[in-house]
C-alpha cells in the first residue's frame, strides 16, 4: 500500500513555469499523486501540452493559466482565478525563473539586472505572498496549513561567477522562505527552498552543447550526469504532502553532490 501521505488525492497545487523543465518535472509528480494542478506560464501552446500531459496522471485535474509573473497584477488576477476555481491552494511552487548573466560582472548591465529581478525575486515575492495571504486566510478559518516551495539555485550558495544578478534574485528568493517560515509556522504554514545543481532543461541548453562545460564541470558532479526534471518529483511530492508538516525553512540541495565534492 503507498504511504498515504503521498496520496494527493483533493490537494490543491500551483506550479509557476510548470510547462517545461523543473516545474513540469515537479507537476507530473504531483499529478501522478492525484493532485489538482494548476499551472502558470507565458507560452500558451507550451501550457495547453503541458496539461494534456498532467490530466493523464492521476485523478485530479490539470489547468493553466498564460501569466507574466513579472506582472505584479496579472500575479495577483491569476492567483484569484486559481483559488476561485479550485475554492483552496495547498502549495505554491515559486518556480518560475529565467537565467541572465554577462560576460563579466564589470559588463553586467542594469537592464540585465532587472530581467532576473523582475522574474526570479519579484515574480516570486508575488505569487508567494499572494499564496500565504489565501492560507493565512484560511487558517483564521479554521483550516491552518499549506506549503510554499521557493525554486532556488546553487548560484546563490556557491559563488556564481558571470552570473551576480541571477545569483542576488535566488539568494532573495532564499531569505523570503526563510521569513515567510518563521512568520508562518503558527498557522501550520511552511516555507522551503529547493536548490537544484545542473538540470537539463531549456535554461541550461548552451552549457550542454558546449564540450568544455561538459568536461570541466560535468565531470565533476558526483552522480556523474546532468540532472533531469523527473529528479524534483519526489522532492515536489513529500514537500507539498503532511509528511513535511514539521520541515520548514530548509535548503534542500538536489544537485547529484555537486556542491559537497
Ligand atoms: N536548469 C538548471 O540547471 C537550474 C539550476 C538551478 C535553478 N534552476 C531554476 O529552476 C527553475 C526552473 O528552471 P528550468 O531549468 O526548468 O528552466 P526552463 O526550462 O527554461 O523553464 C522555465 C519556466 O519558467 C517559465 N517562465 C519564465 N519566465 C516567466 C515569466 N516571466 N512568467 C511566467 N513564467 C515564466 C517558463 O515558461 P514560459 O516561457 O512559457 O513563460 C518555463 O515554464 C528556475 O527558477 C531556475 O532558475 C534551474
Amino acid at each position: 500500500m503507498t504511504y498515504a501521505p503521498f496520496d494527493l488525492s483533493g490537494h490543491v497545487s500551483l506550479i509557476t513555469g510548470g510547462n517545461r523543465g523543473i516545474g513540469l518535472g515537479m507537476a507530473r509528480a504531483l499529478a501522478a499523486s492525484n493532485a489538482n494542478v494548476a499551472i502558470w506560464g507565458r507560452n500558451s501552446e507550451q501550457n495547453e501540452a503541458a496539461v494534456e500531459t498532467l490530466s493523464r496522471l492521476g485523478t485530479g485535474t490539470a489547468t493553466a493559466w498564460s501569466v507574466d509573473v513579472s506582472d505584479e497584477d496579472a500575479v495577483v488576477s491569476a492567483m484569484q482565478e486559481v483559488i476561485g476555481q479550485y475554492k483552496r491552494l495547498d502549495s505554491c511552487f515559486a518556480n518560475a525563473g529565467v537565467g541572465m548573466g554577462a560576460p563579466a560582472f564589470t559588463e553586467l548591465d542594469t537592464e540585465t539586472w532587472r530581467k532576473n529581478m523582475a522574474v526570479n525575486l519579484e515574480g516570486a515575492f508575488w505569487t508567494m505572498r499572494e499564496a500565504v495571504k489565501h492560507m493565512v486566510h484560511r487558517a483564521h478559518a479554521g483550516n491552518p496549513g499549506g506549503s510554499i516551495v521557493g525554486i532556488a539555485s546553487l548560484a546563490a550558495t556557491e559563488g556564481a561567477a558571470r552570473n551576480q544578478a541571477y545569483a542576488a534574485s535566488k539568494g532573495g528568493v532564499i531569505s523570503m522562505i526563510k521569513g515567510i517560515a518563521v512568520e508562518h509556522a503558527r498557522h501550520g504554514i511552511r516555507a522551503n527552498a529547493i536548490l537544484p545543481g545542473w538540470i537539463a532543461t531549456e535554461m541550461t541548453e548552451g552549457a550542454q552543447s558546449s564540450e568544455v562545460f561538459q568536461s570541466k564541470v560535468i565531470s565533476r558532479v558526483p552522480a556523474r550526469r546532468w540532472g533531469e526534471p523527473a529528479d524534483f518529483g519526489g522532492i515536489a511530492v513529500y514537500l507539498a504532502s503532511s509528511a513535511s508538516s514539521y520541515h520548514s525553512g530548509d535548503l534542500l540541495v538536489v544537485d547529484g553532490a555537486y556542491s559537497i565534492f
